[in-house]
């Protein structure tokens, strides 16, 4: 399949068509209490990832986050780890999704915590990224990977607009070996667009897109919760489907056998 296509049908997994309706019905929010929500309402529903916002705060902290920096969320969902760096650390941020619908919800729930216009959500690819060269101290990058094919050109692009010493922070979940996973996934419903490199294979990519200090810190990252854990129930199916406990369920298992292998990963320009 040629990337284009891949692209169109990773953007067709996450629409929809409800999504923002839906988060409003669930956690009550009424539209006249728009600008005065917080930025932790959302965390159980648009946190789009494994470990929740654990893992986004772990990020922040492998990161080495702090205030004013400007940050690429590439391949942004709908805009919880976006909203979470502006409100914690005051970070300048620009996102970018393929999803059309991913990226006006992000705008919607923008609106209801306050921060209209302080994110920059645009669609388009983290393989073409539209902004200019050393334009970010921080791409972040959280569960996108396992979508994109062409790595070569997803890390090429993180690198070209970085400043010198700037950070790519991901999370990925790596398969340890290709063809034993069991379908649906969050990220695909078949192997046709999943794109899970093994864990050897991310950090060779980004060494050779010419990053430094290439760091996995995944052992010390929130792992895919069990199914029977209290906490391995976020409201992720309102953004991704109503079969998310399912595919939770098949991802947390490959990790408790070892056929998936959790990743938080650093790497410098
Ligand atoms: C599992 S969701 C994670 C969303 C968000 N990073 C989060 O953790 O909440 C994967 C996201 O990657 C986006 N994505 C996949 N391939 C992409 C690409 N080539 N360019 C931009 N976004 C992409 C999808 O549209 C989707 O929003």
């Amino acid at each position: 399949m040629e990337n284009a296509d891949i692209e169109q049908k990773v953007a067709g997994h996450y629409t929809q068509g409800n999504v923002v309706n839906r988060i409003v019905e669930a956690l009550g929010l009424e539209p006249d209490k728009q600008g005065q929500v917080s930025v932790e309402t959302l965390f159980p529903v648009d946190q789009l990832h494994h470990g929740g916002v654990a893992l986004t705060e772990k990020m922040a902290e492998h990161a080495g986050m702090c205030t004013g920096m400007k940050v690429l969320n590439a391949g942004s969902g709908i805009g919880g780890a976006a909203r979470f760096l502006v409100d914690r650390f005051g970070c300048e941020v620009d996102a970018i999704d393929l999803s059309e619908e991913y990226v006006s919800s992000a705008q919607a729930l923008d609106k209801f915590v306050g921060l209209t216009g302080r994110i920059m959500h645009r669609v388009g690819s983290v393989t073409e990224l539209p902004f200019p060269g050393e334009a970010f101290d921080v791409v972040w990058c959280q569960n996108v990977t396992m979508n994109v094919p062409d790595k070569t050109a997803m890390f090429a692009e993180a690198y070209r607009v970085l400043r010198e010493g700037g950070v790519y922070v991901l999370s990925h979940l790596g398969e340890s070996k290709r063809g034993t996973m069991d379908y649906p996934l969050p990220w695909a419903m078949t192997a046709e667009t999943s794109f899970a490199s093994p864990p050897d294979t991310m950090l060779q990519l980004l060494a050779d897109a010419g990053f430094h200090r290439v760091t996995n810190h995944g052992p010390d990252a929130p792992s895919p919760p069990l199914p029977s854990s209290p906490t391995g129930r976020p409201q992720d199916m309102f953004a991704m489907g109503d079969d998310m406990p399912q595919r939770r369920a098949n991802v947390a298992h490959a990790v408790a056998d070892g056929r998936l292998v959790p990743m938080l990963i650093t790497a410098y320009r």
